[in-house]
């Protein structure tokens, strides 16, 4: 039986959504909408305001105007610090809300929302608040040599950045807005949100609770749209101080490009083909399901999946069929089923996306162990799958593929896993399962790689840096590595009259 929708999440999707500019929900300058889809079934959930450039460049406005004149910048860093805290405070009061408008649009079970979505972004705006109160400086001993016997009192600010634009992704939607407000508000920024065009929704509640803590209007704008539209614009902006943006690593290099106009600051975190990689002397107890839910949680949309599953050859068959057991036994079905451990993937885009590298794979003489095409015919939704008999220039080895498939090769020595881990263009994660802990920080060392987890995945943390090696990323979320992210260091020098 379907879960039975709240009352407030019924009305919050029949209702017209508005964007978020200055304090006030307006429509779009255009007057456009567009629809965001349930992607168990493709059918239209809600319909929201569509902002394009002239929409960001009243928000960017707002923005500037929030940061210069106040009461934002002129708070005292506990003041800040409270409201963020508070947000923290009304996401885990409308936790169930929430979970389902999560569940609604992305398509992801609701246990999984409950479980780890939701309580992961009302923890990140705890642990942001707490920094609020705690960005600081440092006093600095100068020597100048060519003014011998001079006296100076020399220290650094951390100053906010100004206006920053954040394009997100659907993957996360409400957590992803979290990773980019937490830290961006408690170094006192002021923000314009763009959530994915597939999942505004979740966004857009935030926006109302961020509010209700009691953030002054024009400190976070949010505005749902498209992104060669809406984001791009955002991009290009020269009122825009900094971007960040979490998307595909194709996006992240039109970013790049579009932030040299006024040369904006920008953090990256972008795809990914990581590694995970199963020792001979490894627990099968937790290799096998671990290597399942690397790949298999969020059915593969993690930009950390364990794409690339390496097993020491003595250990091969068992744990390849272990991991395809897992697989063929994961219930598919609409995220709001309780039964349910596997929702759709989010869009028809990615539908085709992924059935269109399980197709390469075929063609490319990839063997299927499990999986290996859509699964139903309404929604989204696309069997786990295990590929073995691949090769090192495969596309479905070398891309990325964002859906529930894993490739699985043997390996036999400590050198050749490194070298192979570290081949590709990506370094995001990597897994490495083993009992022998010098092996394992021995082989951490050698991944080129933001995240390496040891006999676990998919563990975050709001204390926890993230991001990317290579062109995996720039920049780091989330941990205190995420505040450097947000400020400018200003060194302030100054001489003593002795
Ligand atoms: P995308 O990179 O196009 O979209 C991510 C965000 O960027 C969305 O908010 C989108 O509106 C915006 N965007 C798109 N084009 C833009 C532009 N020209 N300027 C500014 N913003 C723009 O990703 P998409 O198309 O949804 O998914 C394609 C692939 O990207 C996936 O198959 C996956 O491989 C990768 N991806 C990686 C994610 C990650 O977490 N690192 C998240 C989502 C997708
Ligand atoms: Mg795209």
């Amino acid at each position: 039986m379907t879960v039975a929708l709240e009352k407030s999440v019924e009305d919050f999707v029949t209702t017209p959504r508005k964007l978020l500019i200055d304090g006030q929900w307006v429509e779009a300058a255009s007057g456009k909408s567009f629809a965001t889809l349930n992607p168990a079934t493709g059918e239209t959930l809600a319909h929201i305001a569509e902002a394009d450039a002239e929409d960001v460049d009243r928000a960017v406005r707002a923005a500037r105007r929030a940061f210069e004149q106040g009461p934002w910048s002129r708070m005292s860093a506990s003041e800040r610090g409270r409201i963020i805290w508070r947000i923290g405070d009304l996401i885990e009061a409308h936790a169930e809300e929430l979970a389902q408008l999560e569940s609604l649009d992305n398509g992801k079970p609701l246990a999984i929302a409950r479980a780890a979505d939701i309580p992961l972004a009302a923890d990140l705006f705890r642990y942001m608040a707490g920094w609020a109160t705690k960005i600081e400086g440092n006093t600095i001993s100068l020597s100048v040599p060519y003014m011998p016997g001079a006296g100076f009192h020399a220290y650094t600010l951390r100053e906010p950045i100004g206006v920053i634009g954040q394009i997100i992704p659907w993957n996360f939607p409400l957590l992803m807005a979290a990773w980019k407000l937490g830290p961006a508000l408690a170094t006192g920024n002021v923000v314009i949100l763009k959530p994915a065009e597939q999942t505004p929704l979740s966004a857009l509640r935030l926006a109302e609770l961020i509010a209700e803590a009691g953030m002054p209007d024009g400190v976070v704008n949010v505005l749902p749209g498209y992104g060669e539209t809406a984001g791009a614009a955002l991009a290009a902006h020269d009122g825009v101080d900094k971007i960040a943006f979490t998307g595909s690593t194709e996006v992240g290099k039109l970013i790049v490009h579009a932030a040299a106009g006024n040369l904006k600051k920008v953090t990256l975190e972008l795809g990914g083909k990581s590694p995970n990689i199963v020792f001979e002397d490894a627990d099968p107890e937790i290799a096998i399901p671990g290597a399942a839910n690397a790949i298999f949680f969020n059915h593969g949309q993690c930009c950390v999946a364990g794409s690339r599953l390496f097993v020491h050859q003595s250990r091969f068959d068992e744990v390849v069929d272990g991991v395809a057991a897992i697989a063929r036994d994961i219930k598919l079905g609409s995220g709001l089923e309780p039964d349910t451990q596997m929702g759709p993937l989010v869009s028809d885009e990615q539908l085709r996306r992924v059935t269109g590298y399980l197709d390469s794979g075929r063609s490319e003489g990839a063997r299927m162990v499990t999986g290996g095409g859509r699964h139903g015919e309404r929604g989204y939704f696309v069997q786990p799958t295990v590929l073995t008999d691949t090769r090192p220039d495969m596309k479905v080895v070398r891309e990325e593929i964002f859906g529930p498939v894993v490739v699985a090769s043997a390996f036999s020595d400590l050198d050749e896993i490194a070298r192979q881990a570290n081949d590709t263009p990506y370094g995001l994660g990597a897994g490495i399962w083993t009992r022998d802990i010098s092996k394992a920080h021995a082989l951490a060392g050698k991944i080129r790689a933001g995240t390496v987890w040891i006999n676990c995945y998919n563990v975050f943390d709001a204390a926890l840096p993230f991001g990317g090696y290579k062109q995996s990323g720039w920049g780091r979320e989330m941990g205190h590595q995420a505040l450097e992210a947000y400020t400018e260091v200003k060194a302030v020098c100054a001489q003593l009259q002795t």
